[in-house]
């Protein structure tokens, strides 16, 4: 399969609490990654800590974890991709489950959020996946999601976007959250990459970046990508805490 650098995006959701915790934190991990060849690691910190974060790396590069669907505009409380590649970053994560159940984000909405990233020239990392471990169903529930998100979006744009196949029930906050296993992570991307071709064709669902996340760690990361098939993670808790996320990342080249 064609194959691109491993992609970890580290989703700080909404940690820490103080910026001097947060640049500290960016600073390890950009001192722990800066010999590590093959592996492209993004920071997505709260988007109060972009700009000073942006100063601390070199190597990793940097995304934000939501944005807005118009570059500028009367939108209070909104910030925008145009906004965003302003200040240095890379990456977006779009449609984050927390962000669907918390704010009722829908399909509709992401794939305008997706539209106004592609053309801020800043990459999507638009995450996909089930509420609940029931084999069978998610199928459809994945293909659904997946209609939504990429309606009318054009092939052309379609090469640039990561996706992330993020199960509800495997996030580590969910109570008895539990990690996908790498039989089920290969199952459901060989699934989604059949998805894509019927939406797509074949080089697109061959060459998408697709992500697993959801309880990842440092002793989880190798089989998820060796056995599961995945092209990279979207990490949570562990990338939280800087020695852990550089063994996490360390453990990929060894
Ligand atoms: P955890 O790695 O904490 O399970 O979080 C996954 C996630 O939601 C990343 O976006």
């Amino acid at each position: 399969m064609y194959m691109k650098k491993t992609l970890i995006v580290a989703n700080w959701k909404m940690y820490p609490l103080d910026e001097d915790v947060a640049v500290e934190l960016a600073t390890k991990v950009e001192q722990g990654i800066k010999n590590v060849e093959g592996v492209e690691v993004a920071l997505c910190p709260p988007f109060v800590y972009l700009i000073e974060i942006k100063k601390h790396l070199a190597k990793a590069s940097l995304g934000a974890q939501n944005t807005f669907w118009e570059q500028e505009g009367a939108y209070t409380g909104e910030i925008s991709p145009a906004m965003l590649k302003k200040l240095g970053c890379s990456y977006v994560i779009l449609g984050h489950s927390e962000r669907k159940n918390f704010l009722g984000e829908t399909p509709e909405m992401i794939n305008q959020k997706v539209r106004a990233v592609l053309a801020a020239k800043l990459i999507p990392v638009v995450c996909i996946g089930e509420k609940k471990r029931l084999k069978g169903a998610i199928r459809a529930e994945l293909e659904w999601q997946m209609k939504g998100i990429f309606k009318d979006i054009p092939s052309s744009a379609i090469s640039k976007i990561v996706l992330a196949y993020e199960p509800e029930w495997a996030i580590s906050s969910q109570v008895h959250a539990q990690p996908a296993t790498p039989q089920d992570c290969k199952e459901t991307i060989s699934f989604m990459r059949d998805a894509l071709k019927g939406l797509w064709d074949e080089t697109i669902a061959k060459n998408m970046t697709i992500l697993y996340g959801g309880s990842v760690n440092s002793s989880n990361i190798k089989e998820f990508l060796l056995e599961g098939n995945a092209q990279g993670a979207l990490v949570g808790f562990a990338s939280l805490e800087a020695e852990e996320f550089i063994k996490l990342v360390g453990n990929l080249i060894k």
